[in-house]
């Protein structure tokens, strides 16, 4: 199983709900109920990397407040399309900090954009988040790790080395699975207060408080 395949899914803007869901077996969407579960009536909420919009469109209907951030047109696009009440901003999440305020966001989410990122690049992120959260906001990350069980880290390995070197070819950019997000975070001022795992390890949900 690898995920950069979705680096090819994110040039067919159109196929990317349906591809990603085949190729996680279910666990994207099930991952983005969760998050969607921490929602409630009237919270302002900030999606990063928010793609084709499907967990804007779960928080809105929760009652939320939503911005979506992407850098991609042809996925913000598609989001328009499932989430048209949302707000969009067409920016990298590197600059965050020229778009967004202080403390202006109750939940800030975020799914498989931060292993799209360099380690700098994330840890300016997380660094960015720490400043737009509202004081007792709440983060909450699902992204793609290394797993650290043995036998989940071969296959993995086996699987994903392959893929990667077939997605460079065809995109030109691959993805970046996160080996130690708990260093990260704590680097920019912020501690990890739960955690769960997917698909043998090879997915966290993390919830982050400042
Ligand atoms: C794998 S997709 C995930 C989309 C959506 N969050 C989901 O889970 O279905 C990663 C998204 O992050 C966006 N992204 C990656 N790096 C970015 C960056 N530096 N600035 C803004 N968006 C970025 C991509 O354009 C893409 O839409």
């Amino acid at each position: 199983m690898s995920f950069v395949y979705m680096k090819i899914l994110e040039s067919r803007p159109e196929r990317y709900d349906l591809g990603m869901s085949l190729l996680t077996l279910g666990t994207l969407t099930k991952i983005k109920r969760q998050i969607a579960e921490h929602v409630h009536s009237g919270n302002q909420v900030l999606d990063l990397g928010c793609g084709t919009g499907t967990l804007a469109q779960m928080c809105i209907e929760r009652g939320a407040v939503v911005t979506g951030v992407d850098a991609n047109s042809g996925m913000l696009a598609v989001a328009k399309r499932n989430s048209p009440s949302a707000n969009y901003l067409n920016i990298s999440l590197g600059n965050l900090d020229e778009h967004l305020g202080d403390e202006s966001f109750d939940i800030i989410l975020s799914t498989l954009a931060f292993s799209e990122l360099t380690r700098a690049e994330r840890i300016h992120v997380l660094k960015q988040i720490k400043r737009i959260l509202k004081n007792g906001g709440k983060v909450l990350i699902g992204d793609e790790i290394i797993p650290e069980n043995i036998l989940a880290k071969c296959l993995y390995y086996a699987f994903r080395l392959p893929m990667r070197l077939l997605t460079w070819v065809i995109t030109q950019t691959t993805t970046n699975a996160i080996s130690n997000f708990d260093d990260d975070v704590r680097e920019a001022g912020m501690e990890i207060v739960h955690r769960k795992s997917f698909m043998l390890g090879m997915f966290i949900l993390l919830e982050i408080k400042k």
